[in-house]
């Protein structure tokens, strides 16, 4: 376990921007950040980042929380994992605590597969600049132009050509051999024996976003045709294929700065570019283009550009991409490299100036290249032209927007000199033809169950969270919910802030202004009355609020927002103040008053309404017992004495607020 000293080692060092920065473009927005959320398909940016709280908040889907929640909602982590990846990020030392040796390795497999990986991609590293290495690995590397710099930056490595270079040393170092199998570092043959499955590659490891190496691909150097030419690590709980693209960690900055994402096929070419300084490359490895990693890239741009070296082969392959990229709503252009040459060969033909010029001049539309490509075996046939209009309209109906879809159907006409009217009927029949199977799926497919709310986190606490969340969620619903949130998120947003109150001088009988903080205010104010919360999360919140306060210890909001009851963290993350961007209505001149102006006003408000609530479930108590004793033909008078008091209590609280109530 990792101790708690170190969790709050990395809680105070971790910068929640910063993090969250590396897989979400972040622009500055007041005192915020502001994005598009990751966890959404949205278009306009509603997930905010607040340095000064540490936590995020996404408007769309709720999701919200410190940084550790963070990861574990988008990168699938556990806890632990989140604490342990940040550890890594920010060199922090972890410190263990009552761990032993049999509890290490029973760390969820996850985290070993990645361990294991990651020794790997040092073990590979390390052989490059072997002997064996610089004269067969790196030799080879610069062969092909790669700088020292590229090198590194791509992490590349080389694996001697032996049979169990790797296997010894992972063996030694006491990896277990089960994940060295999964992780495909390690092979077994029919006869059972063991041997390093890159054995003689060169080596082009393949990042997750947060620059965790999850696979690798190994370059033979062979030029014999039977051996083939790359083996690849196999999917595992780590690598899952169609959400992974390579060189995307390396190139996610330029892709946000540039705002543009360019695709091209294999290892060598995102290497290639790379080295002639065009980083924002990402390629798919050997698989076919995934919605996944469309999904990946629109994190970051909304604009690809396919890079397609000029054979048919090639051309086809980008049809079916295009088609998908237009499905989730991001622009498409292609550059179509001359006959023989790929981004990697030409980018070693061309400067690096020319060839950033050849791809800009060369990028054309999706139209414009499909139908140039297409129309150009047609010769005039009207049979092959009707076919390509079909096709092109095709693509034009999967783009969701219909302003760009009207657009696209304008120039496909020019382009293809037919009457823009006949496209527009082509284009309805395919989008309601799409339309119908797509309700007719959704009618066959039977409905999941959502996930309940709070999943609690695997600790040993778990037995008494749950009766705590039952507890929480039988009482949320009740009545004095509104008032106790109020009062709890008070504290929680300005409970430090200064407040000045009118209270009379007990000497002189003299109304004085005092100045104080607005959690003595409503501390003192719950306390002297001795009310209690029916909800026991607020409850909880303010005793340990109250504890802080008295042993004037600093109370800060990431006690909360951190803490190890998932739900009071949540919690304090809904109630923390989230302002949107106040900038807009500053330059219309509209003079904003924010709650922070008004909390003298704000914390007597609100302590008035819990007090009022509270008198008024007494007296509704009172009116039972008193309709119970009548009906029972008992005396019921001292109930009415008591509930003149509480009447008068009340008509005291309005007065004080200088609020009437009717009723
Ligand atoms: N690929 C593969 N297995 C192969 C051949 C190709 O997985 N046997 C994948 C690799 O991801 C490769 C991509 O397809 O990067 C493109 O293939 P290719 O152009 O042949 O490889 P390059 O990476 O361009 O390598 P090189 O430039 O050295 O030929
Ligand atoms: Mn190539």
């Amino acid at each position: 376990m990792i101790s708690n000293s170190t969790i709050d080692k990395i809680f105070s060092t971790a910068r929640i921007e910063e993090v969250i920065g590396e897989f979400v473009s972040l622009k500055k927005s007041g005192s915020n950040y502001k994005g598009l959320s990751p966890f959404t398909e949205e278009k306009t940016p509603s997930f905010f980042v607040s340095p000064s709280k540490q936590i995020f908040k996404c408007f769309s889907s709720g999701v919200g929380g410190n940084v550790v929640k963070f990861l574990m909602e988008l990168e699938h982590m556990t806890y632990p994992e989140a604490l342990r990846f940040l550890a890594e990020k920010y060199n922090i030392e972890i410190e263990e605590e009552g761990t032993t040796p049999e509890e290490d390795a029973e760390r969820s497999e996850r985290e070993s597969l990645y361990i294991v990986t990651k020794f790997a991609e040092d073990f590979f590293i390390e052989k490059l600049h072997s002997e064996e290495g610089i004269a067969v690995g790196l030799s080879y590397f610069k062969e092909r132009g790669f700088s020292t710099e590229t090198i590194e930056k791509f992490k590349l490595g080389y694996s001697p050509d032996l049979w169990d270079a790797f296997l010894k040393e992972a063996l030694e170092k006491g990896y277990k051999e089960e994940y060295l199998i999964k992780t495909g570092l390690i092979k077994e043959s029919s006869n059972g024996k063991k041997y390093d499955g890159y054995k003689g590659r060169v080596i082009f490891p393949i990042h997750n976003l947060s620059g965790r190496p999850i696979g690798f691909g190994g370059r033979t150097l062979k030029t014999d045709k039977k051996v083939p030419k790359y083996i690849n690590s196999p999917e595992s709980e780590i690598y899952d294929k169609s959400n992974v693209l390579y060189g995307l960690y390396q190139a996610k900055g330029e892709v946000i700065k540039q705002d543009n994402c360019l695709l091209v096929e294999g290892y060598t070419d995102v290497t290639s570019l790379a080295q002639s300084g065009i980083t924002n490359v990402v390629s798919s490895s050997g698989t076919s283009l995934t919605q996944g990693q469309i999904r990946l890239i629109s994190r970051y741009t909304k604009n690809i550009t396919i890079l397609y070296d000029g054979d048919a082969a090639g051309i086809k392959a980008s049809f079916r991409g295009i088609d998908l990229i237009l499905e989730e709503g991001l622009n498409v252009k292609i550059v179509l490299f001359p006959e023989g040459e790929d981004p990697d060969s030409y980018s070693k033909k061309l400067g690096s100036e020319e060839l950033k010029t050849f791809i800009e001049e060369n990028a054309k539309d999706f139209i414009v290249f499909k139908s140039g490509v297409l129309l150009k075996d047609t010769k005039g046939d009207p049979i092959k032209k009707s076919g390509i209009i079909h096709d092109i309209v095709n693509s034009i109906s999967f783009i969701p927007d219909h302003i760009t879809r009207s657009l696209y159907i304008k120039e496909c006409s020019n382009i293809l000199d037919i009457p823009e009217k006949a496209l527009i009927g082509e284009l309805n029949k395919l989008r309601k033809n799409r339309l119908d199977k797509k309700i007719r799926e959704k009618e066959r497919g039977a409905s999941t169950p959502p996930l309940p709310d709070n999943v609690p986190l695997p600790t040993d606490e778990n037995e008494t969270q749950n009766q705590f969340f039952e507890d929480v969620k039988e009482l949320a619903a009740f009545d004095f919910e509104f008032q106790e949130r109020d009062i709890v998120r008070l504290l929680l947003n300005y409970g430090q802030d200064t407040i000045v109150v009118e209270i009379e001088n007990e000497e002189t009988g003299e109304q004085e202004e005092v100045e104080t903080i607005l959690a003595n205010y409503i501390i003192s104010e719950i306390l002297s009355d001795e009310l209690v919360f029916k909800n026991p999360a607020y409850q909880q919140i303010f005793d340990e609020y109250v504890d802080l306060f008295a042993s004037e210890k600093e109370i800060s909001q990431q006690h909360f927002i951190n803490h190890t009851n998932e739900l009071i963290s949540k919690m304090t993350v809904d109630l923390l103040s989230f302002p949107y961007d106040l900038h807009e209505w500053e330059k219309k001149n509209i003079f904003v008053t924010t709650e922070k102006d008004k909390l003298v006003k704000a914390g007597k408000g609100a302590i008035y309404s819990l007090k009022t609530k509270h008198i008024q479930k007494l007296i509704a108590e009172l009116q039972e017992q008193i309709k119970s004793a009548y009906e029972k033909g008992e005396d019921f008078y001292q109930f009415q004495g008591k509930q003149v008091k509480l009447e008068n209590i009340k008509r005291e609280l309005s007065k004080e607020q200088g609020i009437t109530i009717l009723r």
